[in-house]
């Protein structure tokens, strides 16, 4: 999506351990129009029928729920914060974090999966892929389908989104990083 990368690199910054900040459109101050664009751009890659659009906290929720207006789905995040308030019967998995180093619980109230239901999964970044597939076990816990992932920036020199593809799963990145060596950000 050429209006996506071009906004990565007017406005992105290469942080040490190859992290791409995107702070001020897509992960703190959110730009709306090009999410606007974002969202559409997902619809004309998933013309699948969906039901319902699963994402994760923090990142992932502001993006699928403008993506979610032009799929006309309700928008269903993972929780990974412990809140007294959350559901009791849920589904839950674990997903280790390389960036964090840690692992932690991920969440999602068993009403709001259902069985048979068609899921397109949305999130931020792929990049080790294990918040991807935690979802995707969700999902599957739920008796629900996968139609696939689509993600606003794949970091392409980590192995997640190729072996999530090599499973058959059908994953839409809109940019992806071949490299963010030397300052620089260069795409594939
Ligand atoms: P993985 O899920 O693909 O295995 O990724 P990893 O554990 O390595 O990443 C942990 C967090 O860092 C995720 O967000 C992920 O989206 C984000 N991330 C990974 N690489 C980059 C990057 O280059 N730039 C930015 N901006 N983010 C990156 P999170 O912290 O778990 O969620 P959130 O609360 O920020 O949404
Ligand atoms: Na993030
Ligand atoms: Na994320």
């Amino acid at each position: 999506m050429e209006l996506l990368k071009e906004r990565i690199l007017k406005d992105g910054t290469i942080e040490e351990g190859n992290i791409l900040k995107v702070d001020s459109f897509l992960n703190h101050q959110l730009d709306i129009s090009l999410l606007n664009e974002i969202g559409k751009e997902f619809r004309r890659r998933f013309p699948e029928k969906i039901d319902k659009i699963l994402t994760i906290e923090t990142s992932g929720i502001g993006i699928a729920a403008i993506a979610a207006q032009y799929f006309n789905t309700p928008v269903v995040y993972a929780r990974k914060i412990d809140s007294k308030n959350l559901e009791k019967d849920v589904y839950e998995t674990k997903v280790y974090s390389y960036t964090k180093g840690k692992e932690y619980t991920v969440k999602v109230g068993k009403k709001y999966l259902n069985k048979e239901e068609k899921i397109l999964v949305i999130d931020d970044f792929l990049a080790n892929g294990k918040a991807l597939e935690g979802l995707i076990d969700i999902i599957s816990q739920a008796g629900a389908s996968l139609v696939g992932a689509g993600i606003v920036i794949e970091k392409g020199f980590q192995e997640g989104g190729q072996d999530l593809r090599n499973k058959g799963i059908k994953i839409e990145s809109l940019a992806i990083i071949e490299s963010l060596s030397d300052g620089r950000v260069i795409f594939k």
